[in-house]
């Protein structure tokens, strides 16, 4: 917890910094044995590397503080929420947090931590998933959901929309009718539609106060980009288009 302390001092808007992190996964053995492992086991891509899974601890950290979670566990959780990473477009996506919630169950106890503790992950890695729909039961729950979501919303959630949409055949956007006007939206063939179908309909579905507030302002960033982008093609984003707060 010191070193947690010790990390927000020096991190920005409050975050516990990548190297405060880092030092607190180097100082516990177990922690260090997860991340060996998760490394070992996991695939990934542009969107789901580990730079991901850090990032996801730090919000999960930060998000379950003021609910008293013990950070060794947030920390955990974030690094095994996706160990197992089934492609999007495979009938068993919605599966992919069970499977890694088996995962967290059996191996954490292996690793140093107790049955009550590898639950509590587990169950938390279980219901964060987007496509799943459930709505955790515990504040670690919330806060692991909430730390994922955010990374679907700014800056990197901009990122990580392309890199999917490019990675799956997708062209970046619609060219003569990019915000959907006179056609369905179809996001498995325009990434831009996914900002429309799912990305700025998250920001309420948050659970914690902070990752709301944080949520809203990530989806602001988008939109500021999305009126960019109408501005360039010369098509401006229509008003109606964007999801109310
Ligand atoms: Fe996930
Ligand atoms: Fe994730």
């Amino acid at each position: 917890m010191k070193i947690i302390q010790a990390g927000s001092a020096d991190s920005v808007g409050g975050v516990m910094d990548d190297a405060a992190l880092h030092a607190f996964i180097d100082g516990d053995a177990a922690l260090r044995a997860v991340l060996a492992e998760v490394r070992a086991r996991m695939e990934q891509d542009a969107a789901h590397d580990e730079a991901h899974l850090f990032r996801v601890a730090r919000w999960t950290v930060r998000l379950a503080a003021s609910e008293g979670v013990d950070p060794r566990l947030a920390v955990a959780a974030a690094l095994l929420h996706d160990v197992v990473n089934v492609p999007k477009t495979s009938p068993d996506r919605p599966r992919a947090s069970e499977l890694s919630a088996d995962v967290a169950r059996a191996l954490l106890p292996t690793l140093g931590f107790s049955a009550a503790d590898a639950d509590e992950v587990a169950g938390a890695v279980r219901d964060h998933s987007f496509s799943r729909g459930a709505v955790p039961r515990t504040p670690l729950g919330r806060a692991l959901q909430d730390a994922d979501r955010l990374e679907a919303l700014g800056a990197l959630g901009v990122f990580r929309c392309i890199a999917t949409g490019v990675r799956f055949g997708g062209a970046f956007f619609h060219e003569a009718d990019p915000w959907a006007m006179d056609r369905a939206l179809d996001d498995g063939r325009y990434s831009v539609d996914h900002f429309f179908t799912k990305l700025l309909r998250l920001p309420p579905t948050l659970l914690t106060e902070a990752g709301r507030a944080e949520a809203a302002r990530r989806a602001d960033a988008m939109v500021a980009l999305l009126r960019q982008l109408g501005d360039e093609l010369g098509i401006p984003l229509p008003e109606a288009r964007i999801p109310p707060p």
